[in-house]
């Protein structure tokens, strides 16, 4: 069953998001040449261009360790506030890992944060891939749904513990009794984002997030989750944004935007990619309907680490714009970005293909005013 909604109409412009790359290697598994870098200085001027350029968000990372080199990562919270203090607009999501992270802290945490910033920070409670990196850091590794079970009961925690005094709750991970955080967040709230597309990830959203980010896909796909996904929502009052992430390669060209891809994959690191699939495993493939992120995923797909590539913004920014337009279609609220050389391409978009995007969403408007 399809779900309508009477505010879908007319539908507010598709927001965008880019990958903080706060962990090296960029965002490809791949020893191609990139002029992304890691470092502080570098991503701070890169959030200052994606504001100037129409980007509305910004998502950081969250790794203890990484198994498909991603060698050095910076810690995400910590992250997130310097990019907020480099810039005035731009909303910064910080990944958030259940089991590292308990919900006292991070609510506390994150509640000065936002008052540090206007209220721009936001988070993304991310459920856990890699039982290496639990093992590592001595974190007992949960079954696929138990880890959203505890995700969920992090949620509630956060939501409750920022919006009400004397927050009681008893769940099966995290208690609290008669407990008041002062100060709260600032105005407006931190949205709160997740990761995540199988069963489970879903019926978390559909219960209790803000916004639904899942791995790139084709508009069809994307269409059957958001489907899905409201349709439940709605029994639960929830309305879920969508977030869908692709790897943005927009040349002059579509031949060049191609070779690129191409390159990309040639010198894409075997070894890694291998061992990422092999780890991934873990995660969406081992949910009981086995429809997780990375289900159907080729080596090719997994050389962008998200699935990226299958979401086609591949080409001039013509084709690119038409086909962001046509996730829109599809039901997403927010591409969210990732880039070879990020700085001069968020740049590039943001003089190339935002523009588009606009001029068709207005003729779009346009044209069902007149229908
Ligand atoms: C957009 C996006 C961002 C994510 N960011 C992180 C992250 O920073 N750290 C992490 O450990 N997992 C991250 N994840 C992984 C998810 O939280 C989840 O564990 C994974 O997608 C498995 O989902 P599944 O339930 O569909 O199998 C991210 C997923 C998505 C879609």
């Amino acid at each position: 069953m399809t779900v309508r909604f009477v505010e879908d109409t007319p539908p507010d412009p598709i927001r965008f998001a880019y990958w903080v790359p706060n962990v090296s290697g960029g965002l490809v598994i791949s020893k191609i040449p990139q002029r992304t870098s890691w470092d502080a200085d570098y991503n701070r001027r890169l959030a200052q261009i994606a504001e100037e350029s129409g980007f509305d968000y910004a998502l950081t990372q969250i790794r203890f360790t990484a198994g498909y080199g991603a060698e050095y990562q910076h810690e995400s919270v910590a992250f997130s506030h310097a990019l907020l203090a480099a810039t005035s607009r731009l909303k910064v999501i910080a990944a958030l890992l259940p089991g590292p992270w308990h919900p006292t802290l991070a609510a506390k945490q994150i509640a000065t944060i936002s008052q540090l910033s206007g209220g721009r920070i936001a988070v993304n409670i991310v459920s856990g891939w890699f039982s290496g990196e639990f093992r590592a850091i001595g974190e007992p590794w949960l079954d696929h749904d138990e880890r959203y079970r505890r995700s969920e009961e992090f949620i509630r925690s956060l939501r409750g513990i920022w919006t009400q005094d004397n927050f009681t709750f008893r769940g099966n991970f995290y208690r609290y009794t008669d407990y008041t955080l002062k100060p709260k967040p600032a105005d407006p709230l931190p949205e709160i984002f997740q990761g995540g597309s199988s069963r489970a990830a879903r019926d978390m959203a559909a219960r209790v997030s803000d916004w639904y980010f899942t791995n790139g896909n084709t508009p069809e796909n994307i269409r059957a989750q958001v489907d899905d996904i409201r349709a439940k929502a709605a029994e639960n009052g929830n309305r879920p944004r969508i977030g869908v992430n692709a790897f943005v390669i927009a040349r002059d060209t579509e031949e060049e935007a191609q070779a690129v891809l191409q390159e990309i994959i040639e010198n894409a690191d075997p070894d890694a990619v291998k061992a990422f699939g092999h780890e991934v495993k873990n995660a969406g493939k081992a949910s009981p309907e086995g429809e997780g992120n990375w289900a159907r995923s080729s080596f090719n797909d997994l050389v962008q680490y998200n699935d990226g590539f299958k979401t086609n913004l591949i080409g001039t920014p013509d084709q690119i714009a038409e086909r962001i337009l046509a996730l829109k279609d599809a039901g997403a609220d927010l591409a969210l970005l990732a880039f070879l050389h990020f700085q001069e391409e968020v740049a590039y978009f943001g003089t190339h293909i935002i523009p588009r995007v606009r001029a068709l969403e207005a003729a779009r408007e346009k044209r069902a005013e007149a229908a």
